[in-house]
């Protein structure tokens, strides 16, 4: 480690300094930065053998699997033989400072090891689940979240995290869906950015900032039928405008490395795609950082059909991808590889150098160890600061679906009955991809409730039905200590039990839904509603005739049409993370009024799927006002309406929208437009509005969506407050890229849409001048 430090400090400081400089006198002296970096890293491979190198795209587990079956082995032998180059899913400082010591004193050349991790939403403080977090719209707030998850990391001897996950996706019965932004390129690109700046600060090399990660290029969140890894087929068109920008928007951001997908795109699996990684990544989007696989993604290879492991391996490096996840495949067959002229000492070189700079930008040639910090870690993880905005977080992400007569804000007095499998389970409320939160000492929603409302109201409880009928199917959506315990009891009699709880009470919560792990990596369901044994608990607790409110766990969009009919209030809460319980009790108590606003389309009814708002219109749309007609695009049975509209959810107060008002009724190519809108809080309550913005173009060369959304801002009102909104619309938002990918504004009339959802707008038009 000494030696270490000695042999690289001088050029780091030089360089540090350089970087410093570069804020001030910024292309010449970043061009400078970047020479010297080069310099630094030219000179280390001068004296790499062609192993070592490879042995730097070799990526690890701590020596355990962890979303595959395939286990990493002899870490410790190959770190010290200069055959790893990333270790993932190994935390505390004390545990990689002792691999870490094994790379920078015991491999000749004693490169330091990059340590990643899942650190999706949040470390140990956990924040709601990514979907829940799209649904606060709130840029701060979310950049904050990564921002905290980063500084808890790094304190804990990480510096690289893979996430964010920007993987647009309008399928519901995708299990995935939880982990993303949702369906909408717009929200989703602002989003990818917002956690890219969170994680990686400005300085990369800042002890407690970390890489990202952007996944999983590319378009992993349009598998068909939404069966997880399964193919994705898809027009250049809809890509370019639809699925790629919020990836290209974390890179715009800055983000330093790119994981794979799993998934074929258009006949060539991502992982070996020469055209995504090469020409888009690359060539097109200028990206300099190094493109990391999935899990085991280059050896999946095989399974695709693309040859055996040799040349799986060979096809994937000369595609653009430098590190190779958990399968070993660089790691066995590259030297053959370039010995058979297979592969060019140019590739691995490439390669090697791209993790070598990551590596560099992370201040790890500097100080190997600067990520591993006991009394920081002490300090700031899960601290009292952090739970606070856990806190918040949880409360900004709940959607308040129904609330029909007020039923909600519940006053704080009398009892309330807290029922349902989802009530007193705290291994549930992180929600999926939560690896590193302490699931044993994160409160139950009951226990969170008891916490924050002391005794100012009574809470009683019951589980009232098992989380799933069948108990295979509840083994399998409650795996990874997520446990909830089954009574196989006959269910009349458990049910006649939580009724006789529940009959104590002025008031039922029901909590029901989803578990955390019915959502997430490989669990796609066909069916996504509520399970049905929760149904019928659901039908019993109405049938009191007590208020009843339904608190939905839930990792995608359900559909909740029978309660949505039945049930009077209904509050999406999604997974929320560490605090979930206090933030469910100062919503539901009215201390806290809800503001989250849906990124993802609600269908009646699973048919319906993919059921997103800014779809084409066909040549055959149904005429206003009807939702059948013969011979127009529709359903026999079901209207072709969601149940909950993207960009959908209330509050516990009322907001008006004044007449809208635009600037002008021409728009020039290089000018701008403004849209006006006055909104007023016509309510009791103080409260939060998304107020958004969509366009549509309404003749074009190429057919385009309905409605796509350009603009939102989120305003705080007091009661009887108003305040106008102005968004500027100038010809870059009117951009597409055309049938020949050239990224036009095209001339012709557009309509502007401004309201609280994507359904209810007022709409206005407005010609774009050359
Ligand atoms: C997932 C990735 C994750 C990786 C490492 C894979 O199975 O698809 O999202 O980053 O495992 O844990």
């Amino acid at each position: 480690m000494a030696t270490m430090k000695i042999l690289y400090s001088q050029q780091f400081r030089f360089c540090i300094g350089l970087i410093y400089l570069s804020l001030a006198m910024k292309p010449v002296c970043a061009q400078q930065a970047h020479n010297d970096m080069d310099r630094f890293v030219s000179e280390l491979m001068s004296r790499m053998t062609i192993e070592e190198k490879i042995g730097q795209l070799n990526l690890v587990t701590a020596g355990e699997a962890v979303t595959g079956s395939v286990v990493s082995t002899d870490v410790e032998s190959k770190i010290k033989e200069g055959k790893i180059g990333g270790i993932f899913s190994m935390s505390t400082p004390q545990r990689i400072r002792a691999a870490q010591e094994l790379a920078v004193n015991h491999s000749r050349l004693k490169i330091p090891i990059i340590f990643g991790m899942d650190v999706i939403h949040g470390y140990k403080t956990m924040f709601p689940i990514p979907l829940g977090l799209a649904a606060s719209w709130d840029m701060e707030l979310i950049q904050e979240t990564a921002r905290i998850a980063a500084m808890e990391a790094s304190a804990d001897g990480l510096n690289w995290t893979f996430s964010p996950m920007v993987d647009i996706s309008r399928d519901a019965r995708w299990g995935r869906i939880s982990e993303g932004s949702g369906e909408d390129t717009y929200l989703g690109s602002r989003i990818a950015e917002a956690m890219v700046r969170g994680y990686q600060g400005d300085d990369l090399a800042a002890h407690n900032t970390l890489m990202a990660c952007v996944k999983h290029f590319a378009l992993y969140g349009a598998a068909e039928a939404g069966r997880d890894y399964n193919t994705t087929d898809m027009s250049l068109h809809r890509m370019y405008n639809e699925y790629l920008p919020p990836y290209k928007a974390a890179i715009d951001a800055g983000a330093g490395s790119v994981m794979t997908a799993f998934n074929d795109i258009n006949g060539v699996p991502a992982t070996a795609n020469k055209w995504l990684m090469t020409d888009v990544l690359r060539n097109q989007w200028g990206f300099t950082g190094f493109v990391v696989t999935d899990y085991t993604a280059v050896n999946e290879l095989i399974d695709h059909g693309l040859g055996d492991l040799q040349e799986v391996s060979a096809r994937s490096l000369k595609a653009g991808v430098e590190m190779d996840m958990v399968g070993e495949g660089f790691l066995t067959t590259l030297k053959r590889s370039v010995e058979e002229g297979k592969v060019s000492v140019a590739d691995i070189d490439r390669a090697c150098r791209l993790v070598l700079e990551a590596k560099y930008k992370l201040g790890l040639f500097e100080d190997p160890f600067r990520y591993c910090d006991d009394s920081r870690a002490r300090e700031v993880i899960l601290n009292s600061a952090h739970l606070a905005k856990a806190r918040e977080a949880a409360g900004k992400s709940f959607v308040l679906l129904k609330n029909d007569r007020q039923v909600l804000p519940l006053k704080k007095q009398g009892t309330v009955a807290l029922i349902g499998p989802l009530a007193n389970t705290g291994t549930n409320m992180p929600g999926t991809w939560s690896v590193s939160a302490d699931l044993e000492n994160t409160p139950s929603l009951l226990e969170g409730m008891r916490d924050a409302l002391g005794n100012q109201v009574k809470i009683v409880h019951h589980h009232g039905s098992n989380l799933l009928e069948d108990a295979a199917y509840q083994e399998r959506a409650t795996m990874f200590g997520r446990t909830i315990p089954r009574d196989e009891r006959p269910e009349q009699e458990v049910i006649a039990e939580a009724l006789a709880v529940a009959g104590q009470a002025d008031v039922i919560i029901a909590a029901l839904g989803e578990s955390s792990e019915m959502s997430g990596e490989s669990s796609s369901r066909t069916d996504i509603g509520i399970p049905t044994v929760q149904q019928r608990l659901l039908a019993k607790l109405l049938e009191t005739g007590k208020p009843v409110v339904l608190v939905l766990f839930t990792g995608r969009p359900l559909t909740l049409t029978w309660e949505n009919e039945h049930v009077p209030a209904i509050l999406n809460v999604w997974f929320g993370g560490t605090e979930t319980g206090k933030a469910v009790a100062d919503v539901l108590f009215g201390d806290v009024n809800p503001s989250g606003k849906l990124p993802a389309t609600f269908p009646q009814h699973v048919g319906q799927v993919p059921l997103y708002y800014s779809h084409k219109n066909t040549g055959r749309p149904l005429a206003d006002g009807q939702w059948f007609q013969k011979f127009r695009s529709n359903y026999l049975d079901v209207s072709n309406d969601p149940l909950y509209p993207f960009g959908y959810g209330l509050s516990y107060t009322t907001f008006t929208y004044d007449q809208m008002e635009l600037s002008a009724e021409q728009l020039h190519q290089a000018g701008s437009l403004q849209v006006r809108v006055t909104v007023k809080n016509t309510g009791k309550y103080a409260g939060e509005e998304v107020v958004q913005l969509y366009i549509r173009d309404l003749v074009g060369s190429v057919t385009r969506p309905v409605k796509e959304l350009k603009g939102f801002r989120k305003i705080r009102l007091e009661p009887g407050e108003s305040q106008q909104v102005v968004f500027d619309i100038t010809a870059e938002d009117l951009k597409f890229y055309d049938a020949e990918l050239n990224y036009v504004a095209e001339p012709g009339e557009f309509s502007v849409f401004v309201g609280p959802n994507s359904r209810d707008v007022q709409e206005k038009k407005f010609i774009l001048v050359d």
